[in-house]
């Protein structure tokens, strides 16, 4: 299956000048989605972790599957104001914009191995920040893996040291 025929492109979304990569029609494809995460659990199968880490919104519509699939526990890193118990919070930048993330304080032990899962990785701001939250808790990142990477805005120069892999790449 080519997933990248399931991905919708949209111009000028949200912005002028975006071509917007939309896995809407990629999730409502039952097959589409099986077999994408599928794809994934082959893609980190050598990877040894305890949890998944997904960024608010669109990693936990990757992540949860893939840690049901894998069976790890999945640790949501959402958007300030959401989370109920203590967290830690980081400012980042984002493609068009900037915004802040958050995690609990307890949902990382010091030394845990964390895989972290995005639906996409543009400039890197939100993998980047969900990595520092990560190890600002004491968590090892042993992977950081998206869905879809846009090659032109050099997101992995963020991440510069990481296992960062992707599934479908845009040129
Ligand atoms: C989108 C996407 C990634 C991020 C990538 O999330 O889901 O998380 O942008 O961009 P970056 O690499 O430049 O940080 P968005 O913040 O739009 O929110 P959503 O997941 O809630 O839709
Ligand atoms: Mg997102």
């Amino acid at each position: 299956m080519n997933l990248k025929d399931k991905i919708r492109v949209i111009s000028d979304f949200p912005e002028k000048g975006i071509r917007f990569k939309d896995i809407t029609t990629l999730l409502k494809d039952g097959e589409a989605l099986h077999y994408t995460i599928d794809k994934i659990v082959e893609e980190i199968k050598d990877k040894e972790f305890d949890l998944i880490v997904g960024p608010e919104s669109r990693g936990f519509i990757i992540g949860t599957p893939l840690a049901y699939a894998m069976k790890k526990g999945f640790i949501p890193v959402r958007k300030p104001g959401k989370l109920p118990a203590e967290t830690v919070k980081l400012q980042y930048d984002l493609e068009y914009g900037s915004d802040a993330l958050e995690i609990h304080k307890d949902a990382i032990k010091p030394g845990q191995k964390v895989m972290i899962i995005d639906d996409l990785l543009a400039t890197g701001g939100t993998l980047r920040s969900t990595v520092k939250l990560v190890e600002q808790l004491g968590g090892e990142v042993v992977g950081v893996l998206c869905l879809i990477e846009l090659m032109y805005l050099n997101g992995r120069e963020t991440l510069k040291g990481y296992d960062v892999r992707s599934l479908i790449k845009y040129e």
